[in-house]
């Protein structure tokens, strides 16, 4: 039996932070039609899986998420499978799983509360429509904020990399408009927000009217309240000049680029259809560090993409190298149905991949764990956002990024001035600077 009208709920994000920041929108449209947030440890009466399908484990996971659900009693929760998965998998996932209540997509979420009254009356209802109105019309204004919120600004991708599933499940590249933008952010810091992260699939490709990112990201500086911003995911070649010198400019814009190269072979990243060499992309990084010189960089790499040689993957290795990431995502290449890699001759044996991955990842850590140590010593701010382990511990973050662990009564969303005391492989431990000590 399911529950005909749910009164609370659960929702379970997974992947990226585009995810998050739905999974955060959903929760604002479901307390506003009347539904509170299960408490943590109980049952909830609906739960939302908010999927990724970027790489099979996910939408895997998604699927033995949703079996899981079943309670002891042999009852079950109402099941709405959101996200990328839902937007892949249409009406196929009802299918898949007779669990399964509703399906809603990534631009049409703003539907549940209607898909949720159809569910109740026993239909299953199926929503992964694009629609050109945008869905952040039809939400709720922002009622809650962490330290650092995620605010999206871009959604989907044109740039149709051969390996990628995002230009089909969220759809070709829209930006959102510069006043709702604005509003959000002011909204969000009136809520608390002290750091925003723009979001977008590549977010770098922002633009309306002649305006970029850059623009945007310079306007928002001037949010009263507002002392960090971040932006997330880019691609080189929407890397613009105007975008690089903001980052020397903007103080309030932290000093932080998630750029994804995901190969250092020139051969391996012309069959991704990317639109970058290893050498232009290096080209850009040099800019960005001449406008920025303590600029920490972060990017993401797919190993075993069809046809890698041992040759292509030592060209990354030695990208790696040459960049000196601060820190980097790195996965196994994982083919996904409708892409042209999927059906590329040559695809890599899953041993070659996990070895490569495997010294991938060693190498990236040894880069991270040199840059951490590098910092050891600087006086700087932490953006405190969450309690630590430990009585008095709280943890915040760098400018950098690092995660941070200091001794303060300071709470979540104060910007405590801090030395970096010592560096750990993942996180950094710092002492607060009193106004004695300075
Ligand atoms: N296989 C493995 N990794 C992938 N990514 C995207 N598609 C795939 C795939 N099919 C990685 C890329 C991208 C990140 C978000 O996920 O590195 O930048
Ligand atoms: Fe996928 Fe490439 Fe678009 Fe990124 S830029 S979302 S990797 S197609």
């Amino acid at each position: 039996m399911t529950t005909a009208s749910p009164k609370t709920f659960r929702i379970k994000s997974f992947g990226c932070q585009m995810n998050v920041y739905d999974g955060e929108r959903m929760a604002e449209l479901l307390d506003a039609s009347g539904m509170t947030s299960a408490p943590d440890g109980e049952d909830a009466d609906l739960v939302v899986l908010n999927t990724c399908h970027i790489r099979e484990k996910a939408a895997e996971k998604a699927y033995s998420e949703v079996g899981r659900l079943r309670r002891e009693d042999g009852s079950k929760p109402l099941v709405a499978l959101a996200g990328c998965v839902a937007q892949a998998e249409g009406a196929e996932a009802k299918r898949r799983s007779p669990m399964i209540d509703m399906v809603v997509g990534p631009q049409a979420y703003h539907r549940l509360a209607e898909m949720l009254a159809e569910a109740a009356r026993g239909a299953r209802p199926v929503d992964t429509d694009m629609p050109a109105i945008s869905k952040f019309d039809a939400l709720p204004p922002r009622r809650r904020a962490s330290p650092s919120s995620f605010l999206s600004v871009q959604e989907g991708c044109d740039k149709f990399c051969t390996y990628c599933v995002v230009p089909y499940t969220r759809g070709a590249e829209i930006s959102r408009p510069w006043k709702d933008i604005v509003a959000e952010a002011r909204a969000l810091v009136d809520c608390g927000a002290r750091e925003i992260v723009l979001l977008g699939q590549n977010v770098n490709a922002w633009s309306e009217g002649g305006r970029g990112l850059s623009d945007l990201i310079r306007a928002l500086a001037n949010t009263d309240g507002l002392e960090r911003i971040r932006y997330t995911t880019s691609h080189p070649a929407d890397m613009t000049d105007e975008l690089i010198a903001a980052h020397g400019e903007v103080g309030k814009l932290m000093p932080y680029l998630h750029l994804p190269v995901q190969s250092g072979s020139n051969r391996i990243l012309k069959a991704m259809n990317r639109s970058h060499t290893a050498e232009t992309y290096l080209a850009i990084l040099e800019k960005v560090r001449a406008a920025r010189p303590d600029v920490a960089l972060s990017g993401d790499f797919i190993v075993g993409f069809p046809g890698e040689t041992e040759e292509d993957f030592t060209a990354t290795l030695n990208l790696v190298d040459e960049v000196r990431y601060a820190s980097a995502y790195s996965f196994k290449y994982s083919a996904r149905p409708g892409t042209p890699a999927a059906t590329m001759e040559e695809q890599i044996a899953s041993e070659i991949m996990d070895d490569r991955l495997q010294r991938l990842q060693a190498r990236i850590n040894a880069h991270q764990a040199a840059f951490n140590r590098a910092s050891v010593g600087q006086e700087t701010e932490v953006l405190i956002e969450r309690k630590g382990k430990y009585r008095g511990q709280m943890i915040g973050r760098s400018p950098w990024l690092q995660s941070v662990h200091v001794e303060t009564e300071a709470a979540p969303g104060d910007i405590v001035p801090v030395t970096l005391t010592a560096a750990g492989p993942n996180s950094m431990t710092g002492a607060l600077r009193t106004a004695e000590a300075a």
